[in-house]
Parts: C-alpha cells; structure tokens; sequence
C-alpha cells in the first residue's frame, strides 16, 4: 500500500512513521508512506504557501499554487483526501474501504482554510475526523493512517485482527482482564476464570452490547435495536437494566 501525504510540516509525519505500527510495515514493505511538502514548490523568498484572503477578513489562506505543484509533481495515489473539519466523518467502515485498495493520499490543511479551488479541482473529498476543530490535519492524517494500515492484510497479528472484527460487528470492545485475579481487592468476573469458553463467549458478547447501549445508542440504533437472541443474552448475565441500570425502554423498541 502507498499513502501520499502533502503537507507543510513533513517532520511531524517523520516522527510518527518512525514508530510502532507503522514503521514496522514501512520496514516490512507492505507500506510505502511518501511526504511531500507544498513549500518545495514556492518561488518567491520567504517560500510563502500561504496569503490574505480576498474579500478581507482574519486569517491567512493557504495557496493554490504550491499544492498543485506538489501534488502534480507526485504523481500520487488516488482517491486524494484533503484533511478538515468540514469533510465527510472518517470511520472504520472507510478505514476498511481504504485498507482494501492499493494506496491513496493525503492533504493537510493549514491555517484558516485552503483555497476553494483546491477542493474543486484538485481532491476527491475532503475528511474530517470528527466535530472539532484542529489547527491542521496532520494530526488527522496521523489518525488515518494508523486506522488503515492496522486493517491491511499481513501488518499485524491475529489477536488485534480480532478486535477488530469485535468493532465491524458493530459494538463497542467488551472488559478484559489479566493477572492478578484479584487487584486491591477488586475481582476479576468469575466467568472469566470458569474455564467455559461458550460462556466467556456470551458474556463477552453481552459486556459489550450492555457496554454499546449504554454509550453508544446511536450504534444500537444503527443495527435496528437489539434482537430477541440479544435481549435474551442481556437476560442471562443480569444486564437488562445496563452495567449502570439504563432503563430498558431507552434501548430502542425492537417488536414490529
Ligand atoms: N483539520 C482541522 N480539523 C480537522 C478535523 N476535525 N478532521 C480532519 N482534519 C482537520
């Protein structure tokens, strides 16, 4: 996989790529990261990527110029992301979507805005990473990269691969727990010691649908509330009420 990022701070991506994950697969070559830097394309002095808006106003606006440049001197993957506040929501559905293609890129917004002709004619899309906003999407970029390159086939091991699929199921991860069986007197769950895998299995599942109801409705919603088999399960280990007594009628009807 190739990702392309352009942006005016390079050495914060560095950084990163130099870590973990990431620079394991860099190593590895299953991921081919390359940064590009807008101000290698300047012309005048002081390399400028940046000016005053028209129509007046605070702030500075980064320049067309520069970024066409840089991405036209690439010649980098495609779909081109720009990074901001106002793009479409990144989520793992996307991240799965990306980690299946062969690579894409990534512009970093700066300042207080890019100039509008880069959105028209330059990139795919813009993405945002969520509702508030940062001062660049490097920080963005760093999200995406490392939500995508942990789903590529071969960067990782079996038990995070799990957890992922704990998520494309739609809920959120249940409670786990290591040594020692008991912490300044707090227990580990009892189910988890019996030694019952079938069981361990339904309390996993239902730690977490009690977990999803109670922080996350909006993914309950999504699956169109909870099952017979689900209620059934919440039932068994005592958690209709919620880990926190959520009031089952807040959950969502689910009879025809
Ligand atoms: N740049 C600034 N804010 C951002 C956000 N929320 N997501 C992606 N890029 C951004």
């Amino acid at each position: 996989m190739r990702i392309d990022v352009f942006t005016i701070f390079p050495e914060m991506l560095r950084q990163f790529a130099g870590h973990s994950l990431v620079s394991r697969a860099i190593r590895n070559e299953l991921l081919d990261l390359r940064l590009h830097d807008p101000r290698g394309h300047t012309s005048d002095a002081h390399r400028s990527v940046d000016d005053s808006p028209f129509g007046g106003g605070a702030g500075m606006v980064m320049m067309p110029g520069p970024i066409f440049d840089a991405v036209e001197a690439a010649d980098s993957p495609r779909p081109l992301y720009l990074l901001g506040p106002g793009g479409r929501r990144f989520d793992q559905d996307l991240a799965r979507e990306l980690a299946q293609g062969e690579g894409f890129s990534l512009l970093c917004g700066r300042y207080e805005g890019i100039d509008e002709r880069v959105h028209e004619h330059l990139v795919e899309e813009e993405l945002s990473i969520g509702d508030y906003v940062l001062s660049g999407g490097e920080v963005a970029a760093m999200v995406v990269i490392e939500a995508v390159s942990r789903l590529v086939p071969g960067m990782m091991g079996n038990a995070e691969s799990a957890t992922e699929e704990s998520f494309s199921s739609g809920l959120i991860e249940y409670p786990q727990y290591t040594r020692p069986a008991v912490f300044r007197g707090w227990h580990v769950p009892a189910v988890l010691r019996s030694g019952d895998h079938a069981l361990v299995e339904r309390w996993r599942l239902a730690m977490s649908l009690a977990r999803t109801i109670e922080r996350r409705p909006d993914l309950i919603e999504r699956r169109r509330g909870l099952s017979d088999e689900d209620l059934a399960l919440l039932r068994e280990f005592d958690l209709l009420g919620g880990p926190e007594g959520l009031a089952t009628e807040e959950l969502g009807d689910t009879e025809p």
